[in-house]
């Protein structure tokens, strides 16, 4: 396969009407069609992270075996095709993400890393002692943390948007909360923990009409639902190369080039460079201003890979399916004695976090992992969310596309071997 055939430029979308073959698409993932302790996988942990489809682990093969070089520094053949292959992914995700330019979309570790670029280069530059940055209560560690320490960096506040029992962000709090001291917002566009999806165009519009910059944190939905961020119109966007069906240690950061422009480089070394001299050194344009050092270029092919698969397969499909699979999940679930679901806001992706009677989520998610079902147990990285609820800890069930309803009755029936365990 040479770059060209492999380049994602072209991304077809499915009719959101044609019947979802979920037995096609599982036959391209190899690892479910394993058995763990003897009983075929039942995998509910794709909010950690998503397995991956054959076409992405043959593109990580594909560049090892037959194109590993530098990119960006070689004349030579290997080079120039690692440099096409790491080049054309950037459009296939600019595309993806109907960002405007490729140049928008810069290649870093994972969300956390973009989030962390962004307050340490952004944050950093332009926020001073008494300035607010607004989050929400249902954010991830990775969306609270970079900006305490920011805080303790420059003296801004950290204000928090609160949350009502269902787990909806309280909208008209959130606009309260805006004020001529807050100077940027960052919120998840779907809680990892919660699974609820924010009204984050509106946000955005808000924060807007007081010229606040916003940044939206897309690990859990660029990998679900059909992300426009000209649409959308947040001005940094980030998301985690795992969780889309691609490899670990990738993500990106999508920012506007009017903000990235005037943005201090985050890490100094090679490629993000024009000239260097011991007096001064003059930076390379965008993107390569932030992508210091050799990248992971395989990284960033297998996670082109994994966009184009999941954009033949269209994302608004996807979302339908998904869909389909949290209204089963939560009636299924609900019948289930003693079982409590946390989080039952309007708008939900496919996550469901529950307690389950008395029994502690590290137990539920130990009998089910018995039973060949994954699921996450613990604080999902939300630990003042899990505060919010007064609960420790939740065992969390979170589907893909792969997942089916037959998945879900072998859920609900390891929760009531659970219950005879413990009961
Ligand atoms: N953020 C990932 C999760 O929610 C790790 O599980």
């Amino acid at each position: 396969m040479n770059s060209s055939k492999r380049s994602g430029t072209v991304i077809s979308k499915q009719s959101a009407r044609a019947p979802f073959d979920v037995a096609h698409y599982r036959k391209d993932f190899p690892i479910l069609a394993q058995k763990v302790y003897g009983k075929p996988l039942v995998y509910l942990d794709n909010a950690a992270t998503t397995q991956k489809p054959q076409v992405v682990i043959d593109a990580l093969e594909q560049y090892y075996a037959k194109e590993n070089a530098n990119i960006h520094r070689g004349i030579h053949y290997l080079s120039q095709q690692a440099t096409d292959a790491y080049d054309d992914a950037r459009v296939t995700v600019q595309k993806f993400l109907s960002a405007r330019k490729p140049s928008e979309i810069i290649f870093v570790r994972g969300a956390t890393e973009g989030i962390n670029l962004v307050s340490q280069s952004y944050g950093r530059t332009f926020l001073k002692a008494g300035d607010e940055i607004l989050i929400t209560a249902m954010e991830h560690h990775s969306n609270i943390v970079p900006w305490q320490i920011l805080c303790e960096q420059t003296g801004a506040k950290l204000r928090t948007s609160p949350i009502n029992d269902d787990g909806e962000l309280l909208v008209n709090e959130f606009e309260k909360l805006l004020n001529p001291k807050t100077k940027f917002v960052s919120i998840a566009h779907i809680s990892n923990a919660l699974g609820t999806i924010n009204p984050v165009k509106r946000l955005i519009q808000m924060a807007h009409e007081r010229r606040i910059p916003v940044l939206i944190d897309g690990a859990q939905s660029a990998p679900h639902m059909a992300v426009d961020l000209q649409d959308l119109d947040c001005d940094f966007f980030v998301f985690s190369g795992h969780k889309l069906f691609g490899p670990t240690g990738i993500g990106v950061l999508y920012g506007k080039s009017e903000y990235l422009e005037k943005m201090p480089p985050y890490q100094g070394g090679g490629d993000m460079i024009s000239a260097v001299t011991f007096e001064k050194t003059l930076y390379n344009k965008l993107p390569f201003k932030f992508e210091a050092g050799t990248p992971h270029i395989a990284g960033v092919i297998g996670l082109g890979a994994a966009v184009n698969y999941v954009a033949r397969i269209g994302l608004d499909p996807i979302f339908a399916y998904e869909q389909e699979l949290l209204e089963y999940a939560t009636r299924k679930l609900s019948e289930v004695s003693g079982l409590r679901i946390i989080g039952e806001a309007k708008e939900k992706a496919s996550i469901i976090s529950f307690v389950l009677a008395d029994v502690h989520a590290h137990d539920v998610g130990t009998i089910l992992d018995q039973e060949g079902i994954a699921i996450r147990a613990g604080h999902h990285c939300a630990m003042p969310l899990m505060e919010r609820f007064g609960v420790p800890a939740t065992a969390r069930a979170s589907f893909a596309f792969y997942n089916t309803k037959e998945e879900i009755d072998r859920l609900v029936d390891g929760l009531h071997t659970v219950l005879e365990v413990f009961t």
